[in-house]
């Protein structure tokens, strides 16, 4: 279980992430919603070790990870996929993704090979380990990226955002894959999205962030008919 008491991270005067608290059992597919600028990503990098948060705790199975650089913290079980996909684009997709088992997991070459070929195919790139990461088009690269991050054996995978610019056909194949790796490998699944309709029909819960705050969590019918989350997008996105 990963859970959070209290977590800030402030820049400076900016309050980014301003004390929230949270949990995330195992085998669970939580969304993590809210306007731009909410502290979403914030979230994400406080809970990775990327910018440790200013205050509070965060418990991965009752172990203390706060402040963890972040392959210590990927080496504990949580894994995470980048708002703007990061990949090595001049290497193979086979090459990217022994990377991730190789740093995020501190295996040997020949066992990250394995995993990452095992993991391509879960993802459906198996006809593509050979080609160059910059050849690829972007639901691709966002397959990619969660082969990596399941090549580091986690617990928690942590999604930033998969379905902008994508067609609604591959928007349901990256929704179906994360569906998959809960039922198939039971690791939970913590998902930034804007995309109301893939994350409200995808989650069993979501928690919604607005200025840094959490305003709502609770299942997607309960955000849907939240009136402080209604507020929050008042001239923004559709709930
Ligand atoms: N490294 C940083 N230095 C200073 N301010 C930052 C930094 N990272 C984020 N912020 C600020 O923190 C706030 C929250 O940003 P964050 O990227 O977490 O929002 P978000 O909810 O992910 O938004 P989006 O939906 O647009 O991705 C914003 O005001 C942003 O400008
Ligand atoms: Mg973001």
């Amino acid at each position: 279980m990963l859970r959070a008491t209290g977590v800030t991270k402030a820049f400076g005067g900016l309050v980014a992430v301003d004390d929230v608290s949270f949990e995330i059992d195992d085998e669970e597919v939580v969304g993590l919603i809210g306007p731009n600028g909410a502290g979403k990503t914030t979230l994400f990098n406080a809970i990775t070790g990327v910018y440790p948060p200013t205050e509070g705790e965060i418990y991965l199975n009752g172990t203390e990870i706060t402040g963890m650089k972040p392959h210590e913290i990927s080496r504990t079980g949580v894994a995470r996929t980048f708002q703007t996909a990061r990949t090595f684009n001049e290497s193979t997709v086979l090459e990217n993704v022994v990377v991730g088992g190789i740093f995020g997991n501190g295996d040997s070459r020949s066992a990250a090979e394995e995993r990452a070929r095992q993991n391509l195919a879960f993802v459906g790139l198996d006809d593509a380990i050979d080609e160059e990461v910059g050849a690829l088009n972007l639901a691709d690269r966002k397959l990619l990226e969660l082969a990596r991050a399941l090549t580091t054996e986690p617990e928690f995978v942590l999604v930033d955002e998969i379905g902008s610019g994508l067609t609604p056909a591959e928007l349901e194949t990256l929704t179906d894959t994360l569906l998959r790796i809960r039922s198939e490998r039971g690791i939970s699944v913590f998902w930034i999205e804007h995309i109301m309709d893939a994350i409200m029909g995808s989650t069993d819960r979501i928690i919604v962030l607005n200025q840094g705050e959490k305003i709502a969590d609770g299942t997607p019918e309960e955000v849907q008919q939240n009136q402080q989350v209604e507020e929050a997008y008042l001239g923004g996105v559709e709930v």
